[in-house]
């Protein structure tokens, strides 16, 4: 991640490394409105040059594209479960996704071959 972007944030739980606490905390203890700059972990960034990429439980996903929608910042989730094709014929592990079209109001994405990494605001979270 440090060589993709300016400025990388690490969370532990044990504190040893970045931010004393989880992904979720440190956006959680992020101070911003939207606006033009959030801070987190005592550094300052603009959110629209900012991204949160979150992988890992849903649970934890959903409130951290939540905190991040909070400040402004673009997210994005990697849904990645077990898959059985891999293919996109069995239609094991798929997604519920808003779609553009104004007559379906969403429709189901492969995760396999659609995603795994979709825009959080694209999946139907509920
Ligand atoms: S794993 Fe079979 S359709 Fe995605």
């Amino acid at each position: 991640m440090a060589a993709l972007a300016d400025r990388t944030i690490y969370a532990s739980d044990a504190g040893d490394i970045g931010f004393h606490g989880t992904c979720v905390d440190a956006l959680c203890d992020a101070t911003g409105d939207g606006g033009a700059a959030c801070q987190i972990g005592g550094l300052v960034f603009p959110p629209e040059k900012t991204l949160v990429a979150a992988i890992g439980p849903m649970p934890m996903m959903n409130a951290t594209r939540k905190q991040a929608a909070r400040l402004g910042i673009p997210r994005q989730v990697s849904l990645e479960e077990r898959m059985a094709c891999g293919i996109g014929v069995c239609l094991v592990w798929s997604c519920k996704t808003r779609s553009d079209e104004p007559r379906q109001p969403g429709h189901h994405a492969r995760c396999c071959v659609d995603g795994p990494v979709f825009r959080a605001e694209d999946v139907v979270w509920d």
